[in-house]
């Protein structure tokens, strides 16, 4: 069940007007957007080809799924046609929804291009659908429509099962990178966990440092960002966090928030900055929150809103967090932004009962000791921790993408993968496989060479007598890491 928005992020009647002016404006059909190789055009065939497809779970992951894609702007009337998994798209299966379009909010000179959004409604707990996009287009009078492929996804079940979620971070990189690297871990990632029921991705997705605007360098990274994934978000829900390369200022985060189905959380009384949001899914409640704070006062806020959330859904669920800016970190610890996230977020993260906290930032994989009362556990060195006796693991999943850091081990690190005395492999990008499984927090790490990185055990509540067989994974031993000075941008 998901406690913040779903696809709202603008006013409903300027939405209305955005699509009434669509429609009554709009133009023959147009030619492929700016810098994307991938075009959503209409085509001779018929054949909607949506870009930057990807999906959130509305208010209730168990009955909602909300539907983000982007089309040149000849396309005006975004519906979501809906089947039972495995059965034809005949019209006494089928449950049309429709959305809203509006236009992409880009800087002037940019190919203007119109944001499609669709939320599903009525569904049944774990259950497989088929679904398609739709989207219409008038010239000269005549109407034409247009379906997408077929895609799929599977709603939550509705008892607290075992679930499996993948976690990335910081894909940027040049434009031409982020097939060969970020593409590839998401190909290795979803080849692995084909079932996973959704994505973490822990920001800086890509490269431009905090665009004041959307422009033609900025949209040229996001196209190359969404081209390396193919339909890749088109099933298993894609949750994302702000990073610092995505911005803070009003114009790239509107953008954001157009391509991506998560906004205000609902009551989330922090101004300026929205996207801080929670849902529960199995046992587990997670926590996004936006680290591109500078204002103490918007902080104060922000716990606030973590303590209600985690007083109103968190009791007895294991809760997880997720945010780029960690303040158990390496390269940037000592940046006075992470400092302030962790002198005010930290002691509140534990009061509530995080156990995991997913962080970006750092371009590196590690894991903290259990941090509790501010202090690094560093007793507790191996791969079972017990949150209420040991503390809240801090970690960070190294690089999905181009961009890697030389590795600075604190004294809050107890593992690493270290590029520099670990050289040697050409598959060095990495990735979470994270599952919950009632009170315990299984991770294992992998890179794309499919070697395990690193693999423990988190028991939410549990001490160590609560540990069965299984739960203490042997020492990983990983293969060599390369150096990092060939992959990096000048
Ligand atoms: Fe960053
Ligand atoms: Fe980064």
């Amino acid at each position: 069940m998901l406690h913040n928005l779903g696809g709202g992020k603008r006013p409903i009647g300027l939405l209305l007007s955005v699509l009434l002016a669509s429609s009554l404006l709009i133009s023959s059909p147009a030619t492929a957007l700016t810098g994307q190789t991938a075009p959503a055009a209409p085509s001779a065939a018929g054949v909607l080809q949506p870009l930057y497809l990807n999906n959130g779970f509305g208010r209730d992951a168990e009955t909602q799924r909300v539907f983000s894609w982007e089309t040149t702007t000849d396309y005006s009337n975004a519906t979501v046609d809906i089947v039972a998994g495995g059965m034809p798209f005949k019209p006494e299966n089928i449950r049309t929804f429709t959305g809203t379009t509006a236009k992409v909010p880009l800087a002037a000179g940019v190919t203007a291009r119109n944001e499609q959004h669709v939320t599903v409604t009525g569904l049944e707990p774990g259950q497989s659908y088929d679904y398609r996009l739709g989207d219409t287009t008038t010239s000269a009078g005549s109407v034409s429509r247009y379906y997408s492929a077929t895609y799929h996804f599977t709603t939550e079940p509705s008892a607290a099962e075992p679930f499996t979620f993948i976690h990335f971070a910081d894909s940027q990189g040049d434009t031409s990178s982020y097939t060969k690297y970020w593409g590839n871990t998401v190909s290795k990632a979803l080849t692995k966990l084909p079932d996973a029921a959704f994505i973490i991705d822990t920001g800086d997705m890509t490269d431009p440092h905090a665009p004041a605007q959307i422009d033609a360098t900025a949209i040229a990274h996001w196209d190359a960002f969404f081209n390396a994934v193919g339909a890749g978000f088109s099933g298993p829900a894609f949750l994302p966090v702000l990073g610092n390369h995505e911005g803070s200022a009003a114009s790239p985060v509107s953008f954001y928030q157009s391509v991506f189905p998560v906004g205000s959380q609902e009551g989330c009384p922090v101004s300026g900055y929205p996207l801080n949001y929670a849902y529960t899914y199995g046992n587990a409640l997670f926590l996004e929150l936006n680290s591109n704070y500078t204002s103490g006062a918007d902080l104060t806020k922000q716990i606030a809103w973590i303590r209600s959330v985690a007083a109103g859904v968190g009791a007895g669920k294991v809760i997880i967090a997720a945010f780029h800016k960690g303040p158990y970190g390496e390269l940037h610890s000592g940046d006075a932004d992470v400092a302030a996230i962790k002198n005010s977020l930290v002691p509140v993260l534990e009061e509530v009962g995080v156990s995991l906290v997913l962080q970006g930032h750092d371009h590196q994989y590690y894991r903290s000791f259990p941090i509790k009362g501010g202090k690094p556990n560093t007793s507790v060195a191996g791969n079972l921790i017990c949150t209420a006796t040991d503390g809240a693991v801090f970690m960070c999943t190294g690089t999905s993408g181009q961009k890697t850091h030389a590795m600075y081990k604190k004294a809050w690190i107890s593992k690493y993968w270290d590029p520099t005395t670990q050289g040697g492999n050409a598959t060095q990008d990495t990735y979470s496989a994270i599952t919950v499984d009632g009170d315990r927090i299984s991770v294992n790490v992998y890179n794309t060479g499919d070697q395990l990185v690193d693999s423990y055990t988190i028991l939410a509540s549990a001490n160590k007598n609560g540990a069965r067989a299984g739960d203490i994974p042997g020492e990983v031993v990983i293969g060599p890491r390369p150096s990092i000075a060939a992959r990096n941008p000048a």
